[in-house]
């Protein structure tokens, strides 16, 4: 970041992907969400974002990815003019805005979530700066979360390190539907061990977007039975969280990726988002947890690659696991090999290095 005058004129972030426990599915007036949702930020999926604000000439928003010219800047000039009754500065400034993702293109992974949580950090902090206020408190935080939401719902989570909670509900009365909060104080030790392998079935394009989905969820003859096991899936997982109960994790985490992926066989019209290799894969990790009592679970995000959850004590015999069983079934044997990580950063090199 520069300053050249009172306040900074860039701001540099990296931001993590993130990946939920207990899923968002369905939302309400401008992205606020029908429920609540859990997840954890990864390592080695993550955005970097370079955003350059300057006053000369014709407003406009230049979005270069890998350093070209890309057509995720038209979604991005309209999430500015949306946001900008929050911080009327925009409307004030041109913004040169670079970005890169550590994961590629057909990886399969979300990259909105990311690319928003990094884009929404970077502007905080150019807000901040221009009102003359501070960076390392807890309203800076909240800021970046609530602008990310406004750009892509699960973006809000990604904000914060290891666990986060997005959405109203009784656990916590600092919890909003606006932005996400972390989690952080008593999460038993061994979930800050959680590795996720992603499995990569399929890249291809998807058949539903994340908003058209979402949609699905209006008028779903589960929508309120779905909303309350999204509660009380949250209930017991926060529980199994804080006691350390592995068992309860991969019940919890399996139910929501399956009632996840029944949301949409159920709704009108349908979609059916997992191949055969996705369900070969998850009998494959049933069958393995059974045999050797290793705990492992899947998680599934809306497309048919699927998310192994491991601890680090058992890294080599999932390995293996991986290696023999797995990787067969997955598009030219591609994964990626993630864990929990520990949030966004503040990112130096700058424009030109993006
Ligand atoms: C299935 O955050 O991508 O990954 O708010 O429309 O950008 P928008 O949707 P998005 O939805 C993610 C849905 C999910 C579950 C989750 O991450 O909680």
């Amino acid at each position: 970041m520069t300053g050249t005058g009172k306040h900074i004129h860039r701001s540099s972030w990296k931001c993590p992907s993130n990946i939920a426990l207990v899923k968002y599915w369905g939302k309400r007036d401008f992205q606020l969400p029908m429920n609540p949702s859990l997840s954890f930020v990864l390592q080695n999926s993550f955005t970097e974002t370079s955003v350059e604000i300057h006053r000369a000439g014709e407003k406009k928003v230049e979005f270069f990815f890998d350093g070209r010219t890309s057509t995720f800047g038209e979604r991005i000039g309209k999430y500015l003019l949306q946001i900008s009754d929050r911080l009327p500065w925009i409307a004030k400034y041109n913004f040169v805005i670079h970005s890169r993702n550590s994961f590629p293109h057909s990886a399969g992974i979300a990259s909105s979530a990311s690319s928003f949580g990094a884009l929404a950090l970077c502007l905080a902090e150019l807000d901040f700066s221009i009102s003359g206020k501070e960076t390392g408190g807890a309203d800076f935080w909240k800021e970046a979360s609530e602008l990310a939401r406004m750009g892509s719902g699960s973006a809000c989570r990604s904000v914060f390190p290891e666990f986060a909670l997005w959405g109203k509900t009784n656990l916590f009365e600092s919890s909003s539907d606006e932005h996400a909060i972390a989690l952080k104080d008593g999460i038993n030790k061994h979930f800050g061990e959680l590795h996720d392998a992603i499995l990569l079935v399929d890249s291809g394009t998807k058949q539903v977007s994340s908003s058209a989905g979402h949609e699905l969820m209006n008028n779903h003859i589960f929508q309120r039975q779905r909303i309350a096991q999204a509660h009380e899936n949250l209930n017991e997982l926060y529980l199994a969280l804080l006691s350390g109960d592995i068992s309860k994790f991969i019940e919890v985490v399996e139910s929501e990726a399956l009632s996840l992926h029944a949301m949409m066989m159920t709704s009108n019209p349908s979609f059916i988002l997992l191949k055969p290799n996705s369900l070969e894969i998850i009998s494959h990790i049933r069958r393995f947890r059974e045999q050797t009592k290793t705990p492992v679970c899947f998680t599934i995000d809306a497309g048919p690659n699927i998310h192994l959850l491991y601890f680090q004590r058992d890294k080599i015999v999932i390995r293996s696991f991986i290696e023999d069983e797995l990787l067969p079934l997955c598009e030219d044997r591609k994964w990626i090999d993630d864990r929990i990580g520990n949030g966004p950063d503040r990112f130096i090199e700058g424009l030109n290095t993006l």
